[in-house]
């Protein structure tokens, strides 16, 4: 019968700890932690509201621990499959296994559907394997090894779709694998800024349609990485910092550091990528953001009780005269939040929106 998960239910019948591995990365500076040194730390971590790193640099030993794959923190588990709103015979499609948790909370939600889950990582995959026959209490996902950005068309059409990866733009596939007036979840982003959470309504015209739903902050699908991973953002990326066109601007940098002036300035500089690096000791209120495309790069530096700003800039574009004009464009539509903006996907791309599907996003200022 056709009724919504008790996720209350569901949850407490599927805990994390099982799903986690041994060793796992948490905290603001990703610390190691692992069980068979620090069992007590370990415990905390697993039981704590917060994202573990279960993965770093595809499993190598590159040693650039950028992380590459992990369990979500468990509120935001809740808020996504609450998003996904499934009912408990329908079929669904999971991108991203990971450790596998999600697609176990899934399976038991869904005591008369089914669950599919793709993941691209076959060492991850293996792992979810093993947890999931070791410890899923109901029937099992279908697992499968694979890109997820091509959705997964031998168990299609899905009722409900979910990402737990980052994408830049949604693929057409998952909009043709999804039924008619199914819902699409995902973390949706740019390099400028990713945090969106993209909630899609699948129409009977062969479009998805919907609007941001909440904050997240989710690693890439593997092929959308950053092409900065891995390189110093200053002493690579910015190879020349200190050649430099100077100027003054009256534009105090911090308001455009608050998350929805940051998403809003993304939806319009999608392609270029920032940082910022605070001063220490007595000059900790000190900041400098740093923007860069790979080509150009800007530099603002803030202190504090000063009314003029000195900007450093290179390359062809004025970044951060760009940088302004999006600011001032969404300001100028009255500063809209994140989730007054939404994405309609066709088959020949997405665009972003504001206020619904008609109020395309103006992409700010032209370029030269
Ligand atoms: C945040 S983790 C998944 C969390 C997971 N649902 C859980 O409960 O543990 C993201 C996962 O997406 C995987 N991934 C990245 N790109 C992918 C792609 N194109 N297709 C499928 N999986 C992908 C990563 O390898 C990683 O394991």
């Amino acid at each position: 019968m056709s009724a919504r998960p008790v996720w209350n239910r569901v949850f407490a019948d599927t805990p994390r700890r099982p799903y986690i591995p041994a060793v796992v990365w948490a905290g603001d500076d990703d610390a190691r932690i692992d069980r068979t040194v620090d069992p007590d730390a370990w415990a905390d971590a697993v039981a704590a509201d917060i994202p573990l790193v279960t993965q770093v640099d595809d499993g190598t030993d590159v040693g650039h621990m950028i992380p590459t794959s992990s369990a979500s923190m468990p509120s935001l588990v809740r808020l996504m499959l609450e998003q996904l709103d499934p009912r408990t015979d329908q079929n669904v499609l999971e991108l991203g296994t990971g450790t596998g948790w999600s697609s176990a909370l899934l399976s038991a939600a869904l005591t008369e559907g089914s669950v599919t889950t793709v993941e691209v990582d076959e060492q991850v995959a293996g792992a979810a394997r093993k947890t999931l026959k070791d410890h899923c209490r109901t029937t099992l996902p279908t697992m499968v090894v694979g890109d997820g950005l091509e959705g997964h068309k031998e168990g299609a059409p899905y009722h409900r779709l979910i990402a737990t990866m980052a994408v830049r733009h949604v693929p057409y596939a998952w909009v043709e694998q999804t039924t008619s007036g199914g819902v699409i979840v995902t973390p949706w982003g740019n390099v400028y800024n990713n945090s969106g959470l993209l909630r899609l309504i699948v129409g009977d015209n062969g479009t998805a349609s919907g609007r941001f739903v909440g904050n997240v902050n989710f690693m890439w699908a593997r092929s959308q990485r950053s092409k900065f991973d891995g390189r110093r953002f200053v002493g690579d990326v910015i190879s020349d910092p200190d050649t430099a066109r100077i100027r003054h601007t009256l534009t105090d940098p911090r308001p455009l550091r608050e998350e929805h002036a940051d998403f809003a300035i993304g939806l319009r500089l999608p392609e270029v990528e920032h940082r910022t690096f605070f001063g220490r000791g007595d000059r900790a209120e000190e900041f400098t953001v740093w923007y860069a495309d790979g080509e150009s790069w800007a530099a603002i530096d803030y202190k504090p009780g000063v009314d003029s700003y000195e900007v450093n800039e290179s390359g062809p574009r004025d970044l951060w005269r760009e940088i302004e004009a999006a600011y001032d464009a969404w300001r100028a539509q009255g500063e809209p939040p994140r989730e007054q903006h939404g994405v309609t996907v066709t088959r020949d791309g997405q665009w972003t929106w504001l206020d619904g599907p008609n109020g395309r996003v103006d992409i700010g200022p032209t370029r030269t």
